[in-house]
């Protein structure tokens, strides 16, 4: 049985042209002219894209006193609606929980997946045991760390024990991810704000200013590049942090940026709405910045200083996050862009002539794909890649709504966003997954895509390490002191 993609045009981070695509099982055997087969997609007007790979989800994921709303079968469900065939979610263990104890329960939580996925695993504790089974979780095909700067007193690594975990990364090829936020000023800033009796929403955006992401940026980069070993930066939200970032590219080090669907389209006014709801379904860590930040954002897509948009998908629901009324720190922090991300990104960056289709795939999904050593199996239309793909419709318009929607919570943060640029169908490993009337996922269909650490991009460039690598000076005449 194979189908075909008839008629599009292919569009790749490099080129676009003309040609159809058939597929046999999950994997692309073949693509050209007149192609032939069993199922033929009409691609006529569209264009046919490697699926959307999301960096940064937070399925079923314990935090704050509950679990985000969206499970890794509605999740993936809402990706495949917006043109999302995988998603890399974060593993957490506990503090003083084993790391191999944790996968075995996100492992557990994944039999409803019905797109491709994969881990990061998070460091939330320091120690002895941390350091051995790191290199249980590499030869488990999970090469990705990330680190939590923010979250005092739950999530939050410290500096000795970040600088340690990167170490450890630079020894086993692996690629250390950082929330870069200062935890500690977050947690005096937030007591403060709350003792003056600033509890709503909005104190939650000013108990985190840029400058605390900045700070946190800035810091990270230079522990990783003491420790000799790339560095991803998670949810980049505004300009001083991207600055950290540019300039650590600028003088040679691998250093990547993520902004957030919601950062780039979102802004801090948000937080100002009168209606309690509104403000608090929109809290989420960093928060929304002003316009200027979104600019640098959009600035660093397109000069290719950041590298790719997730979403951070962590849903809560109203009722869920009424648990912070009186005190905004107990707003359980996260929202929801699985579905939307692509479509608003296509709106806002490519109908808006700041992405040219070839930069949209490559910060949706090629440059995810090659950064986390997944590619060209995922991220590429090739020979021989999995068959992920989205047939992508940019005349289809709708108007986001949470009536709609796939995700499970109540409320959609883009509500009212109309956007142009819809998928017409989607395709996991090879399984039409949706099509312009239907989504049709399989739960259970999903597999988890191991990764090696033996990936390029995890050496680091910059050559600190080697030049300050300590070596005793040898001396004589030492004076004696107290002559
Ligand atoms: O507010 C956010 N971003 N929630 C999810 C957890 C995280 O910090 O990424
Ligand atoms: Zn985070
Ligand atoms: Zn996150
Ligand atoms: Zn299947």
């Amino acid at each position: 049985m194979s189908t075909v993609i008839r008629n599009g045009t292919i569009v790749t981070a490099d080129l676009s042209y003309e040609a159809d695509v058939r597929i046999e099982g999950d994997i692309i055997v073949e693509i050209g002219k007149n192609l032939s087969g069993d199922e033929v997609l009409d691609a006529t007007g569209c264009y046919v894209m490697p699926g959307g790979i999301d960096p940064h989800t937070h399925l079923e994921m314990p935090f704050m006193g509950t679990y985000s709303a969206d499970d890794f079968e509605s999740g993936t469900r809402a990706g495949l609606a917006g043109g999302t065939t995988m998603v890399v979610d974060f593993c957490l263990p506990n503090p003083d929980q084993s790391l191999m104890e944790a996968l075995q329960m996100w492992d557990n939580k994944t039999g409803k997946a019905s797109t491709d996925y994969s881990f990061h695993m998070a460091i939330t504790w320091w120690g002895e045991q941390v350091f051995e089974e790191m290199a249980q979780v590499v030869d488990r095909g999970i090469t990705s760390f990330k680190h939590f700067m923010a979250y005092k007193g739950a999530l939050m690594v410290n500096d000795d024990e970040m600088f340690a975990s990167f170490q450890r990364c630079a020894a086993l090829g692996a690629l250390p991810l950082v929330h870069a936020e200062n935890g500690d000023v977050v947690a005096a800033m937030t007591e403060k704000l709350l003792a003056e009796g600033n509890n709503g929403p909005e104190g939650h955006a000013f108990s985190r200013p840029p400058e605390v992401e900045g700070e946190a940026t800035n810091r990270a980069i230079m522990l990783a590049d003491m420790a000799g070993v790339p560095l991803y930066v998670v949810h980049v939200s505004c300009e001083q942090s991207h600055e950290a970032i540019r300039r650590a590219r600028q003088k040679g080090m691998r250093v990547y940026g993520e902004p957030l669907i919601q950062h780039l389209t979102l802004d801090e006014s948000e937080y100002f709405n009168p209606d309690w709801d509104h403000a608090a379904r929109r809290v989420m860590s960093p928060p929304f910045r002003n316009k200027a930040h979104q600019d640098s954002l959009w600035a660093g897509l397109q000069a290719g200083s950041l590298s790719c948009v997730a979403t951070d998908h962590c849903a809560f629901t109203t009722a869920q996050k009424r648990t912070g009324i009186g005190n905004f720190a107990k707003i359980p922090n996260g929202t929801g862009g699985l579905e939307d991300r692509l479509p608003v990104l296509w709106t806002a960056g490519v109908n808006s002539g700041r992405l040219t289709p070839n930069e949209f795939v490559a910060v949706t999904s090629t440059n995810i794909a090659k950064i986390l050593n997944l590619y060209p199996k995922k991220g590429a239309v090739m020979v021989g890649a999995d068959a992920d793909l989205v047939v992508w419709d940019p005349k289809r318009k709708k108007t986001i709504s949470a009536g709609s929607q796939q995700s499970v919570i109540d409320y959609n943060v883009f509500e009212g966003f109309e956007v142009t640029g819809l998928p017409r169908f989607v395709l996991s490993r090879g399984r039409v997954s949706v099509t312009e009337n239907e989504v049709r996922a399989e739960p259970g269909h999903g597999r988890f895509v191991a990764r090696e650490a033996k990936n390029p991009v995890n050496r680091a460039l910059s050559q600190w390490k080697e030049i300050v690598a300590p070596r005793k000076v040898e001396r004589s005449g030492i004076p004696v002191s107290g002559v």
